[in-house]
């Protein structure tokens, strides 16, 4: 082999490794895209749409709208008002698992994406939710009608003490 053949052949080997190493940066930046792609759907399904623009506060209406003993779903939102002998209080209808709305079912609460279920009082009884539904905030707004704070969160035994009605 003289001196140009040598010199032929190792442009050659450089080419090829250089196409060899195009090829393989293009291989894997196709696999880091692919990879990336997945892994954002994957947390988009997982996850609730939080990014939805929601109110922070609720108007539920006159308190004599919410008869004693009975857990009333509100139109206006995901919230239950339910009312006993010490006064209102809200409960969340938005299922721990992932967010979806749960619903009246028999006795309790239903999530009808992966069916978790809930007692009345919002306690989780089966999965996949593994928390229970949390109670809110309410108060009785100027106008007297009553205000839930979608964004406070309080103990169950929170109450809001009707004077009358
Ligand atoms: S979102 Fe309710 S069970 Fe999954």
């Amino acid at each position: 082999m003289n001196q140009f053949e040598a010199n032929n052949n190792e442009n050659k080997n450089s080419t090829f490794l250089s196409r060899r190493d195009a090829l393989l940066a293009l291989g894997s930046l196709s696999l880091v895209t692919a990879l990336t792609g997945l892994l954002r759907e994957t947390m988009r399904f997982l996850t609730p749409p939080l990014s939805q623009a929601r109110p922070s506060t609720l108007i539920a209406g006159l308190p004599t709208e919410f008869p004693s003993g009975e857990l009333t779903p509100l139109a206006e939102g995901p919230v239950f008002i339910g009312r006993d002998e010490a006064g209102l209080f809200a409960l969340s209808a938005v299922c721990t698992h992932l967010g979806c709305t749960v619903a009246r079912s028999g006795e309790g609460l239903t999530c009808p994406c992966h069916g978790s279920r809930f007692a009345i009082d919002g306690a989780n009884l089966t999965g996949p939710a593994a928390r229970p539904l949390p109670y809110l905030a309410l108060k009785l707004s100027d106008e007297g009608l009553v205000e839930v704070d979608l964004n406070q969160g309080v103990e169950p035994t929170f109450r809001l003490k009707l004077t009358s009605g």
